[in-house]
């Protein structure tokens, strides 16, 4: 039985930076994934600590944030079946040194802050991203 679903992936400043955008794109595409809607956006820091709340805690917030907002990036709309699991896996770890072969963050990442790309990480949360991007 299908289970489609919805989620949310960014594609971070250090990959816009580079270019990588396109490349990305048919990494989705090629594994399945249907970009629904996509907008390219540069963010503030505020909307950025808006985005990353439930790491208000982390040492690394207020980097991270810096990070979000310090250049253009792509948020996408993306659905497959599966889509949250799938979208981890195709993402890889969070710190590319250890990510998988193949996978988006070990082909295309830097470090653990600039790791190309975010993934909601549960149903429940991609839901909560998906309408911080895309109310309609
Ligand atoms: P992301 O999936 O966007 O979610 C939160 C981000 O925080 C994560 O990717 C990393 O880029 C960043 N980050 C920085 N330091 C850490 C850390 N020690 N553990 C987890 N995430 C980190």
């Amino acid at each position: 039985m299908s289970n489609l679903e919805e989620t949310l992936s960014i594609i971070k400043p250090d990959a816009i930076e580079r270019n990588l955008q396109d490349q990305i794109k048919s990494e989705f595409n090629k594994n399945g994934f249907k970009i629904l809607e996509e907008k390219k956006i540069h963010i503030s820091k505020g909307e950025a600590e808006k985005f990353y709340k439930v790491h208000e805690s982390k040492p690394f917030y207020n980097d991270l944030c810096s990070y979000l907002s310090s250049g253009p990036i792509v948020v996408m709309k993306l659905q497959r079946d599966n889509a949250v699991l799938e979208n981890r896996k195709l993402m890889g770890a969070t710190d590319p040194r250890v990510a998988e072969e193949g996978t988006i963050r070990k082909k295309y990442g830097i470090s653990i802050d600039k790791n190309s790309v975010h993934g909601s990480d549960s149903i429940e949360n991609a839901k909560i991203e998906l309408e911080f991007f895309f109310k309609d």
